[in-house]
Parts: structure tokens; sequence; C-alpha cells
């Protein structure tokens, strides 16, 4: 089984106190951050952009995951790799040429991703197996942090899992959107490895260290 990787979203962090929460996640356990990019036309809200990628790539050596729920991502990819993304995830439902940009980002010199909303069918990214790092399966409507998990998604993760056991036995699979300690051992059950958490790290009761190592756990199977 592929290592499991907590990757907490800074969407659901203090932004007032950006720089220590992400030092604070740093210090507590996490192996990367996913950043979320909007752009009041792929989703409705607009949120944060290359200037808060290149903050945080200033305060922490952490790998930055950049998740772009923009429209036409094709001139964002090299502003964002510039500004520290390690891995770029372009939305299948942005483009209609996910397959050459996903050669781009590789050719930026990140690793590239490419995602899929609830409605669409994993199948979309079978031709695609071979040519990306990670598929990034939403298990929410994209657009905000705080929604519940949509457990009929992780079917598609199984697709993708038991495909690319062939194709591409090294690819990254990531659930993004109300993953928690509970839904957790689905998650990895279904072939995820990569595990989007915002609310249930940076919004949980004790410290954002504690909510990353309870996470880990519920992922291995222990205690939630
Ligand atoms: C939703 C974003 C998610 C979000 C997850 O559109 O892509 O990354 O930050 O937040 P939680 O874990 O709170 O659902
Ligand atoms: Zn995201």
């Amino acid at each position: 089984m592929k290592a499991i990787k907590i990757a907490p979203s800074v969407l659901a962090a203090d932004f007032a106190r950006l720089g220590d929460q992400v030092k604070e996640a740093e210090a507590g356990g996490a192996d990367m951050l996913h950043v979320d990019v909007m752009d009041g036309h792929f989703v409705p809200p607009v949120n944060l952009g290359l200037l808060i990628v290149e903050a945080i790539n200033r305060t922490t050596k952490l790998f930055l995951d950049v998740h772009l729920m923009v429209e036409r991502p094709d001139h964002l990819l090299r502003p964002f790799v510039e500004s520290g993304a390690d891995s770029v995830t372009v939305h299948y439902e942005a483009t209609d040429h996910i397959h050459r940009l996903v050669y781009d980002i590789r050719k930026l010199g990140a690793r590239a991703g490419a995602g899929i909303n609830p409605g669409t069918p994993a199948s979309m990214l079978d031709e695609l197996l071979e040519d990306i790092d990670l598929a990034l399966v939403m298990t929410v409507n994209p657009g905000w942090g705080g929604q519940p998990f949509i457990e009929s998604c992780l079917s598609k993760v199984k697709r993708i899992r038991s495909r690319a056991a062939e194709t591409n036995p090294s690819l990254d699979i990531e659930v993004d959107g109300g993953v928690n300690g509970s839904n957790i051992p689905s998650c990895v059950a279904a072939g995820a490895n990569v595990l989007v958490a915002g609310m249930s790290v940076f919004g949980a009761d004790g410290s954002i260290g504690a909510a990353i190592s309870g996470l880990r756990s519920a992922a291995s199977g222990g205690s939630r």
C-alpha cells in the first residue's frame, strides 16, 4: 500500500495568523499543505492566489499541493510553479485540454494532478492515468470548506486505484472535502493515500498537531 500523506488545507486556517498556523502544521507532522485557488467562475468564491502561495512557500519547507479551481487554467500554471507550487492540479471540467496541461505542468518541473468533481465519472481520467502523478477525487462539490463528505465518491477512488495498478502503480490518489477521522478508514480502504483535511485539522478542538496525529492514526486503522 502507498504511504499515507496528510495534507492540511490552508483554506480552513486563520488567515490573520497564517504563518504561525503553517509552522504548527509542519511541526505537527503534516506531509504537505493543500492550497485551494478559486476564481469566482469555476466555483463561486474568489480566494487564495499567487501571493499566498509565495508567502506560504517562504514560511515552510513543506511540499505545496496547489488545487486550481479555475476556468481555463492554462495561463496560471507557470506563475503558480514559480510562486512555489510543487504540485499543480487542474480540473477535468475546467479545460478542453487536460492532457496538454498535465504535460505542461510536468515541463515546468512540478508534479501534475487531474481532478474530478462529484458529478464527473472516474472514467474521464482513464486516458490520463499514465501521465499524471496525482488523481484528485472531490468528495464534496468544490468551492467551500466544511461541507459533508459524499460517500458515493469512494467508488471512483476504487476504480481509479484498480486501473492504475496496471498502468501507474505509483499514482497518488487524493480525496478532498469533508475528510475526517470517521471516514478516513473507508477512504484508505478504497485506495486513497493523500488525505486533504481542512476543518478536521484547522477547525479541530485541540492543537493542529493533535488533529494531524488523530487523522494519521485513523488512516492506519488505529483510534479515531
Ligand atoms: C473545497 C476545497 C477543499 C477544502 C476542504 O472546494 O477543495 O480543499 O478546503 O475543506 P474541508 O476538509 O473542511 O472539507
Ligand atoms: Zn482542495
